[in-house]
């Protein structure tokens, strides 16, 4: 973890953005070198960019969320995304939550599931016991596999055998390796370990090893975060904090209560946990798998988060499964990942999944204090018109007049956006500006 660090910067937003990127620069004590791959245009020189059949580079925006208080520490969150809202948002519901101390978080240790399924087993819970008693050789071995895990202070953690009954009358043996992969993603050494661990197993349970690949149901993986708003901080939209609280938690129960809310929950839960995982160079589609099964993992889908008014505080607390990475290829290959995670100053991947689960909940609760007052689309329509704005071709300082245009005509379309510039933008003037976070 680097020293403390300010993320509460009024007026932040309606900076130009070399005075944005230069204060955070400043902030956080960037390099000669970072500060110019953050000016650079190129995110990814070509040559480096590391696909098959590459063509070319894809760019998103990269912005900050300020205002975050994790853990008593003062957070920068990096976050890609294409989404206008999802930022400003984050920020939001941090400021909120200063008043109170800001989000507490943490993470369990880096425990990843290497899974090998084993089939044409004779006696299958005969198998799972004798894997179960060489539960010291398989260890051993995977440690033999992946010893520079080891060595760093993760490595073989457990073995559990399970009998899986499956569709067509199959029977499964499955066996789970639990490893810490440290400060990994880890999804590589897992791999290799349950590939390198198969024919141990095979042999132990008397059948053939089928699959070998981790799960992403990291389960053994969790992190958690809780907020709690005082209602006096609560109030909008023409109603005071009590009212916003109960609302929200009307909000939650629903999401509680309905797998088809649910699902768009956890989405807004999502849209700040992926943006944090694209920043920093993880693999956001194994977070979305595994935050989806934590979600169904009592029989039925549900709510990732829960809000609760208690004694004229709203509480809000998370928990899912993130399985993300501080070091690697991925990270090290790619200068605006170092970049994000510099700007974070997180000390490892349990560090920085407790940082995920806290802007989850903050993510959420934006979207439910917005969805239980005056709706999201106000807010959503305004940054919508700036981005239909720049599509048809604004320059940046016509983007705020024909944005706001666009609003007054009902019409937010490209193409009415088009015709309005080539109209020459008359008798059009700007307001106020846009609604950020700062
Ligand atoms: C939109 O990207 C996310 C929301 O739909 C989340 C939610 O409904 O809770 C606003």
């Amino acid at each position: 973890m680097t020293g403390p660090r300010q993320s509460r910067i009024p007026g932040f937003h309606a900076l130009p953005v070399a005075e944005r990127q230069a204060l955070i620069a400043d902030l956080v004590g960037l390099t000669a070198e970072e500060r110019a791959s953050l000016l650079s245009e190129a995110p990814l020189a070509l040559e480096t960019a590391l696909t098959e059949n590459t063509i070319g580079v894809y760019a998103l925006p990269l912005g900050v969320a300020l205002n975050f208080v994790i853990n008593g520490r003062d957070t920068l969150v990096p976050m890609v995304t294409e989404e206008p809202s999802v930022i400003a948002a984050a920020g939001n519901a941090a400021r909120l939550a200063r008043a109170s101390g800001g989000f507490a978080a943490d993470a369990d240790p880096s425990c990843m599931i290497a899974q090998v399924q084993l089939v044409d087993v004779a006696e299958p819970e005969a198998a799972c016991r004798r894997i179960e008693q060489a539960r010291d050789r398989i260890l051993a071995r995977i440690d033999e596999i992946e010893p520079g895990m080891a060595r760093r202070g993760g490595g073989a953690r457990g073995v559990e055998a399970r009998v899986v009954h499956a569709p067509l009358g199959h029977v499964f043996v499955v066996a789970h390796l639990h490893v810490d992969v440290g400060d990994a993603m880890g999804a590589n050494a897992i791999n290799t370990i349950a590939e390198g661990t198969a024919p141990l197993l095979a042999e132990l349970a008397g059948g053939t090893a089928h699959l070998r690949i981790l799960s992403n149901l990291t389960d053994r993986r969790l992190a958690r975060a809780s907020v709690r708003y005082d209602l006096t901080d609560l109030g909008m939209a023409g109603r005071d904090g009590a009212a916003v609280a109960a609302a929200v938690e009307l909000a939650s129960l629903f999401a509680e209560a309905d797998p088809y809310r649910a699902a768009t929950h956890n989405k807004g839960i999502m849209n700040g946990i992926d943006a944090v995982a694209l920043a920093t160079g993880n693999d956001w589609r194994a977070l979305e798998a595994g935050a989806h099964a934590y979600a169904a993992r009592g029989g039925s889908y549900g709510a990732l988060s829960t809000w609760r008014v208690e004694d004229r505080v709203l509480v809000g607390r998370i928990e899912l499964p993130v399985a993300v990475g501080t070091v690697g290829a991925t990270v090290d290959g790619n200068p605006r990942a170092r970049l994000a995670l510099k700007l974070l100053g997180v000390s490892g991947a349990r560090e920085l999944a407790a940082v995920l689960a806290a802007v989850g909940l903050a993510q959420n609760f934006a979207a439910l204090r917005a969805l239980a007052t005056e709706g999201i689309q106000k807010g959503h329509m305004s940054r919508h018109a700036r981005v239909v704005a720049t599509a048809a071709g604004a320059t940046p300082d016509q983007v705020e007049v024909l944005a706001e245009a666009l609003i007054a005509a009902g019409d937010i379309k490209v193409e009415r956006a088009r015709q309005m510039l080539a109209s020459g933008l008359r008798g059009l003037s700007a307001g106020v500006g846009p609604r950020t976070s700062s």
